[in-house]
């Protein structure tokens, strides 16, 4: 049996990415493929556990360095238990979220750079980089008001519209570094159009 396939999605709040996860999945499932749907941060029991610290909580509890490592660390746990072995058995691994948002959250909009997050980062994920990420993005007026309106309440969702904006603009910045692997979507539309979109990407991974 070949190795699987591992693709992840990612985006601002509230592009509806959960949605086209699921789509996703239905449609590469119809194609008679074994789909383990994951998430970050999560995605293992350990992750779990790590999702709540860096999530709940005051503004403050973690510095930003701190924070980075922590989703680095979640990650590891994740790549290790989760996503090897389902790629190992043969099977495909959607993820909701992976490295690339530590990249555009914590390295473009938290400042640390987005060298250095890719660095902390390459330590745990090894060779587990995805075969192919899907971000979705909207119009920049849009994504203002978007942003506006359905910001979550969270640690990080609830930050300001400017880390939110450059959380944009880093994920426009790493498609750009890294056009093969890294493919933006335009999720305006119904998302039925939207998930026709996400399988034109790869469709070359399907053959
Ligand atoms: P979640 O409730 O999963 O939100 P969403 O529906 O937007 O995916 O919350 C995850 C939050 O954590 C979200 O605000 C993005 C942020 N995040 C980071 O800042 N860095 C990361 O590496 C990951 C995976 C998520």
């Amino acid at each position: 049996m070949g190795r699987g396939r591992f693709i992840s999605l990612e985006g601002g709040e509230g592009v509806g990415k959960s949605t086209q996860v699921k789509a996703l999945a239905a449609a590469l499932r119809e194609r008679g493929l074994e789909v383990v749907e994951t998430r970050e941060p999560g995605g293992s029991e350990g992750a779990e556990k790590i999702r709540e610290l860096l999530l709940g909580g005051d503004e403050d509890r973690w510095g930003t360095q701190a924070e980075a490592l922590l989703f680095a660390a979640a990650r590891a746990d994740h790549v290790a238990k989760t996503i090897r072995p389902a790629l190992d058995a043969g099977k495909w691994v959607l993820s909701d979220r992976f490295v690339d948002s530590s990249l555009a959250y914590q390295g473009g909009a938290g400042g640390l750079g987005i060298e250095a997050v890719r660095e902390i980062n390459a330590f745990g994920i090894g060779d587990g980089f995805p075969d192919r990420t899907l971000v979705l993005v909207l119009d920049e007026g849009v994504e203002r008001a978007r942003v506006r309106d359905t910001a979550g309440s969270d640690r990080i969702g609830g930050r300001s519209a400017d880390y939110h904006h450059k959380v944009e603009l880093a994920f426009r910045l790493i498609a750009a570094e890294e056009p093969e692997r890294v493919k933006l979507i335009d999720a305006s539309g119904e998302p039925q159009q939207v998930t026709k979109r996400l399988l034109a990407t790869i469709r070359d991974l399907l053959s």
